[in-house]
């Protein structure tokens, strides 16, 4: 994962208009439409002057009528733009935000977990709507309030030096210190809003850890503790507001004086103007009504930059994420993918000759195409560890130092090891969810990373330590990794799992679980998790600790299923408990950042003293048959 470079908040809301490259057409129309909208209200004070100077001084009633109708043609022709503007503004900006929206899931999705261990749920969550929400208001409003402000601005300027050119002069130079006001503002503000905006993931972040960790916070009486300190959080996320606001009310009031104060000594001067004869009745009522409708610009100036100020943060604070580039990437040219996706495809046609004798849920059957021969014969998942190490990069020490470890196709092999000593860091190499910083693991003799990524990770299965389930039905978490999976596969992955419960829920394979669904304990939750990972058939299965919730009767089921299972797969299977490790062919000691040994269970309990220590909390150790009949043994390779 490499950090980005810093870029300025205005650098990155300009690289946001690659977004806007969809809709330029879209907002030219929108922009042309605004300014011949204003240029319409501007032009309404012009036929006031020529009602008061020509049909009023002359008694002309002939020339109102169509001064008249002209004034609510503009009427009209503005309110008709105005509409059309916002009509099609909301297409654009959404779409635009949808865009976005999407790149950025998509890029989350392509960054390691290195990223997402690294950064606050929150940051990223605020990120992803907040901060989105801000760049569209921007985008909408912003860019074209700026445009048809200036162009009032200039136009308004122009009409009233040509009415008085001295006049119109000074009442452009009066608006001269806005500009200064705007760019102190714009300074101050920029802070403000960074410092809101990651306040607000802050909060988000300890929100979200609150609601997950509702539990641990009631049962250890801590509710007054995180009450508090979600009190502070909000007071600084309030602090923040009430300073941005109590800013944009000062700036805005003195926005709002300029052109207030300038109408008083226009009125004043104007009519001397008039009395001097270099300007009539109608002339000063037009230039007072112009200048009159220079306030809003003025004042939108203000909102627009408030906004663009925000927007220009929340860009920052988004390229921040899509410029972190993903470590673990496809090979660049990959190596001809066909004959391991092939043997793959055979192995999966062998794996269904098993899985469909594993047998059925509540009284189904589960049925599945014969095998052909030459998939039967398929002999693939030879899975290497050369010398690999590994550190994190926030911990100074390695905590692989040099694994070698060689694991022959079909073989299944236990990892053991002290809590702590890299299990499950050394099980997330191989499906390349962290790169090793230095020696090889090789897939059937091919460099992991020479594999494209898609087809390693359908050749790689993984069951977690945590089993994490989604917001969706039993089926769909199980065939989460195969699209194609038939009920019978299925039904098939979850008896091996011993997973029979789902049969007793109330809409079987359809009932809601994860998240806002039917809540599962540890056990089954695991069960579920183990049958997602079988299901695929890999040719390479890890397991990291897959059994610890199970209790003993129902770990017996599914060691005697799971070696089933892994007779078709090569399995690397962390255990902690003699009953798991018995069913693997050899087993794997690893101590300080290597494979210290490597034997059968019988052979590093005679021989290894740290083997025998983490293995004396269950009796197995003093068991003199080898293991065979331990419990869940049956048909397991021995
Ligand atoms: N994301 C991470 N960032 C930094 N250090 C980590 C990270 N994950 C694990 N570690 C550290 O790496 C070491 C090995 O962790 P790992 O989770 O691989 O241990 P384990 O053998 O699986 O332990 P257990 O049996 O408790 O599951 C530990 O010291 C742990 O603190
Ligand atoms: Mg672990």
């Amino acid at each position: 994962m490499q950090t980005p470079p810093p870029q300025t908040p205005a650098a990155a809301l300009w690289r946001m208009r690659e977004y806007m490259r969809p809709y330029y057409l879209t907002l030219a129309l929108m922009i042309t439409a605004a300014i011949v909208a204003v240029t319409a209200e501007t032009m309404i004070p012009l036929i006031t002057k020529s009602v008061i100077d020509g049909a009023i001084a002359h008694g002309s009633r002939r020339e109102l009528l169509p001064l008249g109708l002209a004034a609510t043609a503009l009427g009209a022709l503005q309110a008709g733009l105005n509409f059309y503007r916002r009509w099609s503004l909301a297409g654009a900006v959404n779409g635009m935000e949808k865009t976005i929206r999407g790149d950025l899931y998509h890029h989350l999705q392509q960054l390691d977990p290195g990223f997402h261990d690294s950064w606050q749920s929150g940051q990223l969550l605020s990120r992803a709507t907040n901060d989105l929400s801000t760049i569209r208001r921007f985008a909408g409003f912003g860019t074209v309030f700026f445009i048809t402000s200036t162009w009032t601005f200039l136009l308004i300027v122009a009409l009233l030096i040509d009415m008085n050119w001295w006049l119109g002069l000074l009442t452009g130079c009066l608006f001269a210190p806005v500009g200064v006001l705007c760019l102190r503002f714009e300074k101050k503000y920029r802070v403000l809003s960074r410092q809101y905006q990651d306040q607000t993931g802050d909060l988000a972040t300890y929100v979200e850890e609150a609601a997950a960790g509702i539990r641990v916070l009631k049962s250890l009486g801590r509710r007054d503790e995180a009450a508090a300190r979600h009190l502070g959080l909000s007071r600084l996320v309030y602090r923040s507001q009430v300073g941005k606001a109590r800013l944009r009310g000062t700036f805005w009031a003195g926005l709002d004086l300029a052109p207030n104060a300038a109408i008083g000594l226009l009125l004043l001067l104007g009519a001397l103007a008039v009395s001097w004869h270099q300007l009539t009745l109608g002339g000063l009522v037009a230039f007072v009504t112009l200048t009159l409708l220079l306030i809003w610009p003025i004042e939108a100036m203000g909102f627009i930059i408030a906004t663009g100020q925000e927007a220009a943060t929340a860009a920052q604070r988004i390229y921040e994420i899509f410029d972190t580039a993903p470590a673990i990437t496809d090979p660049d040219v990959p190596e001809d993918p066909q004959p391991s996706i092939t043997a793959a495809r055979a192995r999966k046609a062998a794996g269904k000759k098993t899985q469909a004798s594993t047998g059925s849920i509540a009284g189904r059957p589960a049925t599945a195409p014969p095998a052909s021969p030459a998939a039967a014969t398929a002999r693939t998942g030879h899975l290497r560890f050369d010398a690999v190490t590994f550190s994190y990069p926030q911990a100074p020490e390695p905590v692989l130092r040099g694994i070698t470890l060689d694991l022959a196709p079909g073989e299944t092999v236990a990892l053991v090891g002290a809590t702590g000593s890299g299990k499950s860091t050394l099980l997330q190499l191989v499906p390349r969810l962290a790169d090793a910083a230095s020696g090889l693991i090789t897939l059937d003799g091919a460099d992991i990373r020479d594999l494209p990524l898609p087809e390693l990770r359908a050749r790689v299965g993984c069951a977690f330590e945590d089993p994490t389930l989604f917001s969706a039905s039993v089926r769909e978490n199980v065939s989460f990794g195969v699209r194609d999976a038939t009920e019978a596969d299925v039904l098939a992955a979850l008896q091996a799992a011993q997973a029979e419960f789902v049969a007793d829920l109330p809409w079987g394979l359809d009932t809601r679980i994860g998240e806002q669904g039917m809540a599962l304990s540890g056990g089954q939750r695991q069960r579920v998790a183990l049958a997602r990972a079988i299901l695929a058939r890999p040719e390479v299965l890890l397991l990291d600790d897959p059994l610890s919730a199970l209790d003993v009767h129902t770990e017996a089921k599914v060691t005697a299923a799971l070696a089933d299972v892994m007779a078709d797969s090569t399995a690397l299977v962390v255990a902690h408990r003699p009953s798991t490790v018995l069913l693997a062919d050899r087993v794997a000691l690893l101590a300080d950042g290597v494979i210290a040994a490597i034997g059968t269970h019988h052979e590093l309990l005679a021989t290894q003293a740290r083997y025998r220590a983490l293995m004396s909390a269950d009796d197995l150790g003093g068991s003199d048959d080898d293991g065979r009949n331990a419990p869940g043994l049956a048909g397991a390779r021995t």
